[in-house]
């Protein structure tokens, strides 16, 4: 059932760019590109004021993993909205607040005991950095630093964009942000001629090592995001190097920070994907699917040790004062406890898993591209690295946008893919089907000949 608006798309879009601000954009693309005007969604699906669909092949920013309007996510809501709408968390508590965070400890990586809601993936990276710099502080060490990495993303608010290396976000606010220590990422993608992933991400461990050497005593914690960085390109490593790292902050003695919001719950192909790499980390974030992709919500998990540092009296100021007023929204926790419990009967990963080979087979023919550098798989997120020269891996000049060239392309083609610069990728929901993973992918084909020509 569409709602019509008056005038269709048309309509909203005229009544949209005389009083909306979009985020991430520059507002003068839209006299090229109108934004596309949603009057419903249902499944991997969205469809139009005109009546228009488009297959959601990034599951709206990674946050819908069960596709859009899951029928078991939208019944806890309307009986969640019949008995508590919110209530303020400090000094009070509710059902659906502490039932999840039972849940998500006991779905989490074992040794992770408390759980610190927010309301969105970069409000859990300012809570991770802040109890870091604050647990050292309480126990009587001045710790500022926090170690990032090369083409690392966190958010954007002023902390998390402090750990965040991407340059065009970050620039105009330089002088506002905490400047980190810079490791490089381990992504295999970077590796000299010759050199194998393994060898890569050992070479990273030791610059690492002697970072943190070098800085000992300075540094509170390191931020990752395990396995894939997202934002950053999709640049993919080693579930070894993730163990390494874990090793060696435990040798060094700084916190693991591990920013699971746009890896965890199953994209990876496990439910986090700190488990491939057997660790647990000090601070695990999570935001974007936990709610299924319905409301905001996010979550910090920590360790007792974490925890115990801050249990005082109240004379010894050491409480961690931090909050905001929508932290652990009832609705939000009931929509996150449905989300969750669609894991329960064990065959989500397997049907991840399955996309994800059915993808990954699927972009296959795209790796002798001569325009195509990289195709890359973790789980259900792919990605193809389009540049000028695949041979030299000569990307395109960046001010020549090529990627927006695939996004109109694959709207057109009734396909939402918003490419990464020119990197092209997919994260589908898990309801998608194996055929049309196959449809996205040729649309994708298509709009790369595009972005080529
Ligand atoms: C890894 C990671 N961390 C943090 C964030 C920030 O989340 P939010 O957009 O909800 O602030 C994002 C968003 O894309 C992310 O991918």
């Amino acid at each position: 059932m569409i709602t019509k608006a008056p005038g269709g798309n048309a309509g909203l879009i005229a009544r949209d760019l005389s009083v909306l601000w979009h985020p991430c954009t520059q507002m003068h693309d839209h006299e090229s590109l109108p934004p596309v005007p949603v009057a419903s969604a249902e499944g991997a699906w969205l469809t139009d004021f005109d009546g228009r669909r488009y297959f959601d092949g990034i599951s709206s920013w990674w946050t819908c993993l069960f596709g859009h309007r899951h029928p078991a996510i939208v019944e806890a809501i309307g009986a969640q909205l019949g008995r508590l709408d919110h209530v303020l968390l400090a000094g009070f508590s509710h059902e659906p607040a502490v039932a999840l965070a039972e849940r998500l400890l006991a779905m989490a990586p074992p040794g992770l005991s408390r759980v610190f809601y927010a309301d969105n993936g970069s409000s859990a990276v300012e809570v991770a950095l802040k109890m870091s710099v604050h647990a050292w502080r309480n126990r009587g060490q001045k710790r500022s630093r926090f170690v990032a990495l090369t083409g690392g993303y966190h958010g954007e608010t002023l902390g998390a964009l402090s750990v965040t290396d991407l340059g065009l976000y970050r620039e105009p606010y330089r002088p506002l942000l905490v400047e980190p220590l810079w490791a490089n990422s381990p992504d295999a993608y970077q590796a000299e001629p010759g050199e194998s992933a393994a060898q890569v991400a050992a070479r990273r461990l030791d610059e690492l090592d002697a970072l943190l050497g070098r800085h000992a005593g300075e540094v509170a914690a390191v931020i990752v995001e395990p396995l894939v960085q997202c934002a950053g390109g999709m640049r993919m490593h080693h579930p070894d190097w993730l163990a390494g790292l874990r090793r060696l902050c435990d040798r060094h003695e700084v916190h693991l920070i591990a920013d699971e919001i746009a890896v965890g719950f199953g994209r990876t192909g496990t439910l986090f994907a700190c488990e491939q790499a057997a660790i647990t980390p000090d601070f695990l974030c999570l935001s974007k699917g936990i709610t299924g992709g319905f409301l905001p919500l996010a979550a910090v998990l920590t360790t007792a040790t974490v925890y115990e540092a801050f249990y005082d009296h109240w004379r010894s100021g050491k409480a961690f004062l931090h909050s905001h007023s929508y932290t652990g929204n009832p609705i939000a926790c009931a929509a996150a406890l449905a989300s969750c419990a669609l894991f329960d009967d064990g065959t989500v990963l397997a049907r991840i898993d399955a996309l994800g080979r059915q993808l990954g087979a699927a972009l296959e023919p795209l790796r002798g591209h001569p325009n195509v550098a990289d195709v890359r798989r973790t789980g259900l997120i792919a990605a193809v690295e389009v540049v000028a020269d695949a041979g030299s891996r000569r990307p395109f000049p960046p001010q020549e946008r090529r990627g927006r060239r695939l996004h109109a392309h694959a709207l057109a083609h009734g396909v939402l893919l918003r490419p990464l610069g020119d990197v092209v990728y997919f994260m589908p929901p898990y309801c998608s089907t194996e055929a049309e993973i196959d449809a996205m992918v040729a649309v994708a084909a298509g709009g790369i000949e595009t972005m080529v020509a």
